[in-house]
């Protein structure tokens, strides 16, 4: 039996979030130049996107460029800017046909006009959708979304808008830039690396995080399925114990 047969439609998760990673690598072991391995990356790209979508995933976060990756070298993030508008562009078709609404999270103000103005584009026509949430992380770090939401929550109290007695776990994510979004049940990685670089460090505080040695080029719609799978034998206890749950 497959992993997608196997999932259980009453415990999906209602938001999957994925850090991308290891396309550098993947063109590597070929020989080939990083921007290679992106390319094929936009390949997975759609591949996850229509996963999630036949399943009924509701928000599908994925993390495309960190504010970190603008300290790669130049052409890399050139070919990347450009690799994202014709993404979009090429995808925008398939968006409207499987009902996808796209949403981004991060510091647009810091991407190319022609970057900013597509995007915006896109979210613009999309916004009736009323399938699959796709949000793309762009120039997105966790440390720049809860530093700017401080500040926001300062204006406000400076304008007397709140009290600092305000102040609590509610309100605070209103200040983020996912505040209409839940948090993720799910976080994959791929590319086995350990960490979280940067990525939602608020919103997965209760996440179930799952790590593969795949690199993003090379997973499948199968390995994504028995990412969900693999979710569905854990036990969230959120703090209560077992006996609690059952
Ligand atoms: C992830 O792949 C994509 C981006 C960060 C844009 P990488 O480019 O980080 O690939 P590796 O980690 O070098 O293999
Ligand atoms: C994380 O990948 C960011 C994205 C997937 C967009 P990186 O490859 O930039 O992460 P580090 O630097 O290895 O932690
Ligand atoms: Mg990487």
């Amino acid at each position: 039996m497959s992993f997608k047969e196997k999932l259980i439609k009453e415990k999906l998760p209602k938001h999957v979030a994925v850090i991308m990673d290891g396309n550098g690598r993947w063109a590597k072991k070929r020989g080939k130049a990083r921007i290679f391995g992106h390319k094929k990356g936009v390949e997975t790209v759609h591949k996850i996107v229509e996963a999630a979508g036949e399943i009924g995933i509701e928000y599908l976060t994925l993390y495309a460029f960190s504010t970190e990756n603008w300290n790669r070298p130049k052409d890399e993030v050139d070919s990347l800017m450009m690799l994202l508008v014709s993404t979009i562009k090429s995808e925008f078709n398939t968006l409207i046909k499987n009902n996808v609404r796209l949403l981004t999270i991060g510091n647009l103000d810091d991407v190319p006009k022609k970057v900013n103005k597509k995007i915006i584009e896109t979210v613009e026509k999309t916004k009736n959708n009323t399938g699959l949430k796709l949000i793309i992380a762009l120039s997105y770090s966790s440390r720049w979304e809860i530093v700017n939401a401080v500040k926001n929550i300062g204006y406000q109290i400076q304008q007397n808008n709140i009290m600092i007695e305000d102040i609590n776990n509610e309100l605070f994510n209103k200040f983020l830039t996912t505040s209409q979004i839940p948090d993720p049940e799910l976080l994959i990685r791929t590319s086995g690396e350990y960490r979280l670089s940067n990525f939602l460090l608020w919103q997965i505080a209760y996440s179930e995080l799952y790590f593969t040695k795949k690199l993003w080029p090379e997973f499948e719609k199968e390995d994504f399925y028995e990412a969900i799978n693999n979710f569905q034998n854990r036990e969230r206890r959120f703090g209560k114990t077992s006996e609690q749950i059952h």
